[in-house]
């Protein structure tokens, strides 16, 4: 199911005479809070702080579910019309436009650009399917940036796609091999078949524009801006209990593909 509306515009940048590709993602999925409030045992949310980092137009706040208070959300995210979307929607919320390097979603901006100065800490802070297309080096800097904004008793929480598992029983396909076939159109040829093997023992890897595999420590060819279409990073679940030891991972619930890695700080 698509939870992507890509809008593809065209416009010259103010000093250059070439025209530039502008694409821009605005999220459709809806869940998030349902999500978290089971994977972080907790669904009154009221009073606490929150922030969604990578929270693009704010849809966890349309969640029917959702007990966020709109003066207490904070949304982070790289694409600027996301943050301009969700500030109409939610003007009472707090919205932050973040220019950091991301291969798929910001592949103009700063690589390594520090986050945005937030003064206050939070009760919540949540990433769903962010460091599912965002580089481990750019996971690990992230996640210890956030984990310095959490509040006394706060919890870090964000998602993370297992390859090996199979979130749905009776379609007996493992998340790896789904996406494949999405991507690469499908799943038996030579080359595909060859992918599927590499990455049936990996403790982690990234299939890039559908077709490129890094399995754990390769290194990505460089691939210009306007090549750089998806990214999608897999960790299994062993493999990030090594990078967070004081995590807890959950399994997907609602019948999504994405696990959970909650951090909570004493
Ligand atoms: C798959 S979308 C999910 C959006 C949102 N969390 C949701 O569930 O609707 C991934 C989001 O992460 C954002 N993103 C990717 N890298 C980021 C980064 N380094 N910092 C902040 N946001 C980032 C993207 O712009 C995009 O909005």
């Amino acid at each position: 199911m698509p939870c992507w509306q890509t809008t593809r515009s065209w416009r010259a940048p103010p000093a250059r005479v070439e025209e530039t590709a502008i694409v821009t993602f605005l999220s459709r999925k809806t869940g998030q809070f349902s999500y978290f409030a089971q994977q972080v045992g907790d669904s009154a949310w009221r009073g606490k702080n929150v922030l969604d980092f990578g929270g693009n137009v704010g849809n966890i706040l349309r969640d029917p579910s959702a007990t966020i208070e709109h003066p207490r959300y904070w949304c982070v995210d790289v694409v600027r019309e996301s943050i301009d979307a969700g500030r109409v929607r939610y003007p009472e919320s707090h919205w932050l436009y973040y220019d950091r390097y991301c291969f798929f979603f910001n592949p103009h901006g700063v690589p390594g650009l520090p986050l945005p100065a937030m003064t206050q800490k939070f009760d919540y802070i949540v990433a769903y399917s962010v460091f599912t297309n965002t580089s481990r080096a750019d996971m690990l800097d992230l996640v210890a940036q956030l984990e310095a904004l959490l509040a006394d008793g706060g919890t870090l929480a964000f998602t993370y796609i297992d390859p090996h598992y199979e979130p749905w029983p009776e379609k007996r396909v493992d998340n790896f091999s789904w996406r494949l076939e999405r991507e690469y159109g499908e799943a038996k040829s030579d080359e595909a078949q060859n992918m599927l093997r590499r990455a049936a023992d990996a403790e982690w890897c990234m299939l890039v524009n559908g077709r490129d595999l890094y399995i754990e420590e390769e290194v990505p060819q460089a691939y210009p801006a306007d090549a750089q279409k998806t990214c999608h990073v897999f960790y299994s679940t062993s493999y990030l209990r090594e990078l967070f030891p004081r995590a807890e991972f959950r399994r997907p619930v609602n019948r999504e593909m994405q696990h959970c890695c909650v951090i909570r700080k004493a």
